[in-house]
């Protein structure tokens, strides 16, 4: 994803710390009772512009949404949907998503969610892929016991790859959708990739998984 170097966004986050949470890992362990008011964690990983996370806090006010995204110029765009609609069940945070353990304790987790992560398509470039297996490790950790993973992609490459790190890895594949639009699905709620590549005739895969524990 393209963004504009936007000299501000430091600032800007500083100044909206009630939607972006800038020392994460204070919560560790505690988000629940600090911030979700002891409502369940669902996990976005690559959050991009937010049109998802902002979403899906719509239509499930009774469940608390954490969206990671490292850039910093894209995030403050998530930052700017969720302070619109004024939803007060979403936490932003700015981070790299590799070391999620040091934000999150093992089980605290509900549900994740990986949307149209970059595909890396070089072998070298392996373990930047989202499911690689060094970040399969980690959600394992955070999750609960049948806690999901969703993931979306419009990326056939990304997708083959993912169902086979998943599957080495011992998940469950709870469901597979080689054309999710097909499916109409009215609790899907589209992000802003889903929405260009499926304008574009692209089919939308779709996977969730459990982990085992
Ligand atoms: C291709 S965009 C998709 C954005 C959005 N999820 C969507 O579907 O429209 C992928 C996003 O993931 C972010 N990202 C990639 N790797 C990340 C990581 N390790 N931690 C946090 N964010 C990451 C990128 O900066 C980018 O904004």
């Amino acid at each position: 994803m393209r963004a504009r170097h936007k000299p501000w966004a430091d600032d800007y986050l500083k100044e909206n710390n009630e939607v972006v949470e800038l020392n994460p890992a204070e919560y560790k362990g505690k988000w629940r009772q600090e911030i979700s008011e002891g409502r369940p964690l669902h996990l976005e990983i690559g959050t991009g512009k937010g049109q998802f996370i902002e979403g899906m806090a719509g239509q499930y006010p009774d469940i608390h949404f954490i969206g990671i995204e490292v850039v910093k110029s894209i995030i403050v765009s998530a930052v700017e949907k969720v302070k619109d609609t004024e939803r007060a069940n979403v936490t932003l945070i700015n981070e790299n998503a590799q070391d999620l353990s040091d934000l999150f304790e093992d089980n605290e987790i509900d549900q994740m969610y990986l949307n149209f992560s970059d595909p890396w398509p070089k072998n070298r470039h392996e373990k930047r892929r989202l499911t690689y297996h060094t970040f399969l490790e980690q959600y394992q950790r955070i999750l609960k016991p049948n806690g999901e993973l969703v993931l979306k992609t419009d990326n056939r490459g990304l997708f083959e790859y993912s169902l086979v790190s998943f599957s080495q890895f011992g998940c469950t594949l709870e469901e597979v959708t080689l054309d999710l639009h097909r499916l109409e699905d009215p609790t899907n709620v589209m992000t802003e990739y889903e929405e260009k590549f499926s304008a574009k005739g692209q089919p939308i895969y779709r996977c969730r998984v459990q982990f085992p524990k």
